[in-house]
């Protein structure tokens, strides 16, 4: 008799340090009072699988150490029938159980789950569907839910991928949580047991591939010894059924094979990527194909030889079609170089431009990734138009859970609303209900394959995203991409559970500070449609709202003296409007029928055109940027009230961020704010911007050893102008008497933290020891901002509840290091629940 006791994988409850690594499925204790009084369960684990490397074998080992960390029970796991006799929690695939034959009603990867007091079934229609449903009966139990159950549980679409960015040099584009887990110096490391640890993050959610390397892809992937490297990484997530793809360089026939060419349908080229096929597959039999950025922003592509972006895909969707493989062509094709002076130019036309005319060209392998919105990632797009566009290719959506333009992972932004609002955008095409999410999942144009693909950027940091209460947006993505008609709140409330417990007061102020996370990033960065207002030439991470236009990116904003947004009607503008079919392209031709938060994605209007509300759009700007900031404020405050709730590790963690992102949505409101008001020259009517009675700024404070400089971009500092000691090897003071009247304040200092130096610095009130602290953010948020005084770098520290006396004398001092020169902006005396 093979029986195992107490072979824990990852023995999550083992650990009472919560830094992260196990996400959502720590299995900790269920408190006494959330366990039902007589809970029944059976007596032993049957996982029918001997293979070790099934991901029912695993679903098996997962059962036993979720029940003993979360109901302190070890059940005995058996693989095959006859050694338990007793009452079992059953799982297996269905073909197993019935003994070959699959169940009609399940789709491939859907399970089915039977719960009674004392007998579990949990049957997959293949082996990770039936790890699907182990994970499922987990989460259930981890929540404290303990009812019977009799559920069919199918995925709405076959695709469900993440995508990483990552390059073989160990970095990774756009990650900001440490290093890449799958690629070092150039090569793929020996250890791989964070690898695994992710598959089984992705398995618990429904994922079921995933890409490993950056779109902006290397050809030395493709050498013999990094294929046996991508064939260590599918070995070390095919338990969990996860299969990995790679992203392809086109170009790689010559940088790599030392062809003269890589034109599409030259034979060379042809057998040289035939063979590389084949050389992965027989390494990596259930690779899942790969992923495709051609003639993409400097990347090369089929155009090169004035080939179709079809011929391209189809190139590899040939070589991969013998072992089963698909393509992932991404639709992210669009000219960086166009004329910000010719007002009919517009890159979110694009896509549309170049793929609709290739409808029916893609062999049925190829799936057409297409981004959520006709840009890129920003905090409000409409829907991309190419969804309704290229009806007989197979489509999948590209949502970003990593948060490019949308504060990257130093301010908590919960997209799962975000999305909601492009999964259920209407594109009504041929006037029938067509939603994006009935779209990419093939029911609406009946397509056969289709699905999700996420960029998740999940780096060495055992918090894999850099922040603990990021994870909800891959938890979320999961979810969705499983089934997108669930409630983005209802999986916040499954998450927050999972990762923190059921105490009704957590789970209270993670949903609140959570659900009103988007709005309010939406509301201090840029409204309206106008997109993210960041700087796009740099790190899109802080304000700079004059990087947009006059470039050739065309993320165009158009806002000059008079007005702001572009015109994408048919009538008088780009025409993008018109890429819609015609329900949804009448509707945004008019400025009547456009809804407000889409009005400046399609319409040019001046400062003072009045909306729905009644309000004028600057003066929605102004407010909306000072609401969004108050709604920030107030995060760390409702954080704050969970001490001793949750562990110390995760709960310092979060309110640094917090707090940090408090601050910066300040940075944000003002820069913003400043920057259309000295365009418009229209003041707030509520008198708020550009007057702030209760700072003092750096350059009126009296300076020993600090000079004045500007900042690039001007409104990123209060009053346009900071201080920085007078050179990198000194220290120096700023001091002011404050004349504000007796009473308890907080005192905020605004300062800059750069890449390249620590500074060091100390605050005093009367001679007296306030704070003390480092420019050391990179650390903290571990995150690299800037090497500049900007957007990015402007930051705040608070003091709570000093008791200041009229005259009393506040010193800052300021040591530099290295690059920076302890530099400072203003402080801020706030008298109790003033935000400013
Ligand atoms: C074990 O399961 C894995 C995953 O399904 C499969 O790839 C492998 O072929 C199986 N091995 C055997 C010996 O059946
Ligand atoms: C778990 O169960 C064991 C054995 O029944 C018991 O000794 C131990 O105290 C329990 N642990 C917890 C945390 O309840
Ligand atoms: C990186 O790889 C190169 C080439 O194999 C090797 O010479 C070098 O020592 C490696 N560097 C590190 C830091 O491992
Ligand atoms: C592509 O076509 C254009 C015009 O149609 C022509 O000028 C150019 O030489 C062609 N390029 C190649 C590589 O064939
Ligand atoms: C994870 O990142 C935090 C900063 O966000 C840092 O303090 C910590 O040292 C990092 N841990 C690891 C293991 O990388
Ligand atoms: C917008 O402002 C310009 C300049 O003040 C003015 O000429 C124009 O009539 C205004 N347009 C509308 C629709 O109010
Ligand atoms: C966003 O701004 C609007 C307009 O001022 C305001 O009504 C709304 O409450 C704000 N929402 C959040 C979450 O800040
Ligand atoms: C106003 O904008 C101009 C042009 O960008 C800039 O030079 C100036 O510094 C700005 N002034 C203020 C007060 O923001
Ligand atoms: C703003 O900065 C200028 C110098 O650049 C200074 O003269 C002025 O006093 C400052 N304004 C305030 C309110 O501190
Ligand atoms: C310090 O400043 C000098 C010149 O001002 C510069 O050459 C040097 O690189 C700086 N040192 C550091 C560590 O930044």
């Amino acid at each position: 008799m093979r029986v195992s006791w107490g072979l824990l994988a990852f023995p999550a409850a083992a650990s009472a340090i919560e830094n992260g690594i196990n996400g959502w499925l720590r299995y900790a204790p269920l408190p006494n009072n959330e366990r039902p009084p007589n809970l029944r369960l059976p007596g032993a684990i049957m996982a029918l699988s001997t293979n070790k490397t099934s991901p029912v074998y695993t679903a098996g080992q997962e059962l036993q150490a979720g029940i003993k960390g979360i109901l302190n029970q070890t059940l005995p796991l058996y693989h095959e029938p006859d050694e338990w006799l007793g009452s079992t929690i059953l799982v297996a695939t269905t073909g197993e159980f019935h003994g070959g034959k699959p169940a009609a009603t399940l789709a491939d990867d859907g399970y089915l789950l039977h719960v009674r007091p004392g007998n579990v079934v949990i049957l997959g229609q293949t082996e990770r569907g039936a790890l699907y449903g182990a994970f499922d009966y987990l989460s259930r139990i981890a929540q404290g839910r303990f009812s019977d159950a009799d559920l069919i549980a199918n995925p709405d679409a076959p695709i469900r991928w993440v995508n990483q960015w990552d390059n073989m040099d160990g970095s990774i584009e756009r990650g900001y949580a440490g290093a890449s887990i799958f690629f070092r110096n150039n090569t793929i490391p020996k250890d791989l047991n964070r690898v695994s640890q992710y598959a089984r993050l992705l398995a618990s959610i429904g994922i079921n591939g995933i890409v490993v390397n950056n779109v902006n892809a290397n050809a030395n992937l493709l050498t013999d010894a990094n294929i046996d490297g991508l064939g260590r990484i599918a070995d070390a997530m095919r338990p969990y059924g996860v299969q990995i793809g790679i992203s392809l360089n086109f170009a790689s026939p010559q940088t790599l094979g030392g062809l003269s060419t890589f034109d599409p349908l030259d034979r060379s080229v042809i057998s040289w990527w035939t063979d590389k096929t084949n050389r992965l597959y027989r390494r990596i039999p259930d690779m899942a194909g790969y992923l495709v950025k051609a003639n993409s922003e400097g990347q090369a592509g089929p155009l090169t030889y004035n080939r179709t972006l079809a011929d391209g895909a189809n190139l590899f969707a040939k070589a991969v079609q013998p072992h089963g493989g698909i393509v992932m062509f991404r639709a992210f094709v669009y000219d960086n170089h166009i004329n910000p002076a010719d007002l009919k130019a517009d890159r979110a036309k694009h896509a549309v431009e170049f793929f609709k005319g290739l409808d029916g060209q893609f062999l049925d392998n190829v799936v057409v990734q297409i981004k959520y919105g006709p840009i890129d990632f920003q905090v409000r797009e409409p829907a991309s138009p190419l969804f309704a566009n290229i009806p007989q290719t197979n489509t999948a959506i590209e949502l970003q859970i990593t948060q490019e333009y949308l504060g990257q992972q130093s301010h908590l932004v919960y997209l799962a609303p975000l999305w909601e609002t492009i999964l259920n955008f209407d594109l009504r095409a041929d006037d029938q209900p067509s939603l994006v999410r009935d779209v990419v999942a093939g029911h609406r144009f009946s397509n056969k394959r289709g699905g999700y693909a996420g960029v998740v950027n999940v780096g060495t940091n055992t918090t894999w995203l850099g922040s603990h209460l990021a994870m909800s947006n891959l938890y979320a993505y999961g979810r969705l991409a499983w089934n997108p008609n669930q409630d983005p709140q209802a999986l916040l409330e499954d998450w927050t559970r999972l990762t923190f417990g059921s105490d009704p007061l957590v789970l209270g102020v993670v949903t609140e500070i959570s659900m009103a996370s988007w709005p309010a990033y939406e509301n201090y960065t840029g409204n309206f449609g106008i997109q993210t207002l960041t700087d796009i030439l740099y790190t899109h991470y802080g304000p700079n709202p004059a990087s947009q236009d006059n470039n050739g990116w065309g993320q165009w904003t158009r806002a000059d003296h008079n007005g702001i947004g572009m015109d994408r009607t048919v009538s008088t503008g780009t025409g993008f409007s018109g890429q819609y079919p015609a329900e949804v392209a009448e509707k945004f031709e008019s400025i009547e029928t456009t809804p407000d938060d889409l009005l400046l994605w399609f319409h040019h209007v001046n400062y003072t055109h009045v909306l729905k509300s009644g309000k004028s759009v600057i003066q929605h700007f102004y407010d909306a940027h000072y609401a969004g900031a108050e709604t920030a404020q107030t995060f760390p405050i409702a954080w704050e009230s969970l001490r001793n709730k949750i562990d110390t590790e995760r709960f310092n963690d979060v309110l640094f961020r917090l707090r940090y992102q408090a601050g910066h949505s300040i940075v944000w409101r003002d820069s913003i704010c400043q920057f259309y008001y000295n365009l418009s020259g229209i003041p707030d009517s509520t008198g708020r911007v550009g007057k702030h009675e209760y700072r003092i700024e750096a350059e009126a404070m009296a300076l020993k050893n600090y000079k004045l400089t500007g900042v690039n971009p001007v409104e990123t500092a209060s009053n346009l102008t900071a201080v920085v000691l007078v050179s990198n090897h000194t220290s120096g003071e700023a001091t002011t008497k404050l004349n504000f009247d007796s009473g308890k304040y907080d005192v905020t200092i605004n300062y800059f933290d750069l890449i390249g130096g620590k500074a060091h610095y100390k605050a005093f009130l009367n001679g007296k020891l306030l704070l003390e602290w480092a420019g050391d953010l990179e650390d903290k948020l571990g995150h690299t901002f800037s090497t500049k005084l900007d957007g990015h770098s402007a930051t705040r520290v608070t003091i709570r509840d000093v008791q200041i006396q009229k005259g009393d004398v506040l010193k800052i001092t300021g040591v530099a290091d290295g690059n920076e020169l302890a530099p400072l902006d203003y402080i801020a005396v706030l008298p109790q629940g003033v935000v400013d």
